[in-house]
């Protein structure tokens, strides 16, 4: 029989809660996806602020499960299985999401799930695009997360490959937007600019791709850094920013490197499909080049929608299904939640 599995995610600025349906087949369906983001509460600050983000849980908690089971024509008493993010993400924000789902799971008396943010932005896709082919790789880029993952069994055996040294992508998007005076998050804002920009003006670094860096791990700071020395130099010299093609010229620096360190993972692990995921997998250049070079190296490329991509309640549904389905233990009560919970750990 069917069954109800509600996701509660709280890593970050976002508490979403999602509603799926667990088919006999396996087959997962999304029902409800109900987001509230305290992202412009942290828009001043260039980051998030932990104990505004935290606050801002506890006040979004119950009206978005409500709003979820209100968009699902479900109630409560449907639930069969609650998965909830364990970590990796901000302590205290973690905390707000384990802490509601330990109540709501004692309250129904129904399973719980501790489960993995990372994995879950993998899972998501199959809210989309169907069961997932395995092996596949991963690609997940977002503000706290820059991963190249190998993933044979999404519900129990994912594997870091590489990942990043110092900034994540996406922290790269947001500073880099801080120097160009474009606002926060600067992920949009720049993938808007560089529309207009060339590319090719500005020869800016590609990180980490020296004939003895690590193959599959990644540096953005470098690239940031140069970023900002540039438009300072610019600046001295009394010229106008040209944000456009700054814009543009680091953008692909980034997508480059993303783009060519995942091709060559799995090129080299045998691996013909690949899925990007995380807020930054919104951008359109880096959804064009990996087309590009996945198409030219016979790979099967899966990008959820953006809505589907930054952090939300249905990605931990859909892995709670697939935690389900795969008959995974499920989480002690006095089960804590882990800032720093490793890659390989899908579910506790
Ligand atoms: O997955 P997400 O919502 O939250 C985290 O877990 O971090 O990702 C947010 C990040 C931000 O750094 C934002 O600038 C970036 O994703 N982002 C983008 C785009 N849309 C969002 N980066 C590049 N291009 C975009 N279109
Ligand atoms: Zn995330």
């Amino acid at each position: 029989m069917a069954r109800i599995i509600m996701g509660i995610e709280s890593s970050c600025d976002e508490t979403g809660v999602g509603l799926v349906r667990l088919h006999d087949d396996g087959t997962v369906e999304l029902l409800a996806d109900e987001v509230a983001s305290s992202v412009e509460q942290h828009a001043r600050f260039g980051g998030v602020v932990p104990e505004v983000a935290s606050r801002a849980h506890l006040e979004a908690m119950v009206p978005t499960t409500q709003r979820a089971f209100a968009t699902a024509g479900l109630s409560m008493s449907d639930v069969d299985a609650i998965a909830v993010t364990a970590g990796p993400g901000l302590a205290g924000a973690l905390l707000v999401g384990v802490s509601a789902a330990k109540a709501y799971a004692t309250a129904l008396d129904v399973p719980l799930y501790g489960v993995n943010h990372l994995a879950g932005h993998i899972a998501v896709d199959t809210l989309q695009h169907g069961p997932l082919p395995t092996p596949c790789l991963a690609l997940l880029v977002s503000g706290g997360h820059t991963q190249l993952l190998r993933v044979d069994d999404i519900a129990s055996s994912i594997v870091e490959l590489g990942s990043t040294v110092d900034d994540a992508a996406g922290e790269a998007y947001d500073k880099v937007a801080r120097v160009l005076g474009l606002p926060y998050p600067g992920g949009p804002p720049i993938d808007k600019a560089a529309q207009n920009g060339d590319s090719a003006a500005i020869a800016f670094p590609r990180g980490m791709t020296g004939p003895r860096d690590a193959a599959f791990d990644f540096s953005f700071s470098g690239l940031k850094t140069a970023v900002a020395r540039w438009v300072e130099g610019a600046a001295r010299r009394g010229e106008g920013i040209p944000v456009d093609d700054v814009a543009a010229s680091f953008q692909e620096a980034v997508v480059d490197v993303l783009t060519a360190k995942a091709i060559r993972a799995a090129k080299e692990q045998g691996i013909t499909t690949m899925v990007i995921s995380g807020g930054v997998a919104a951008n359109s250049r880096l959804k064009e080049l990996a087309g590009e070079r996945c198409a030219a190296a016979g790979i099967e490329l899966r990008v959820p929608k953006p809505r589907l991509c930054t952090d939300n309640g249905a990605m931990i549904a859909a892995l709670g299904a697939h935690v389900v389905a795969a008959k995974r233990p499920t989480a002690p009560l006095d089960f804590s939640a882990n800032p720093a919970l490793p890659v390989n750990v899908v579910s506790l």
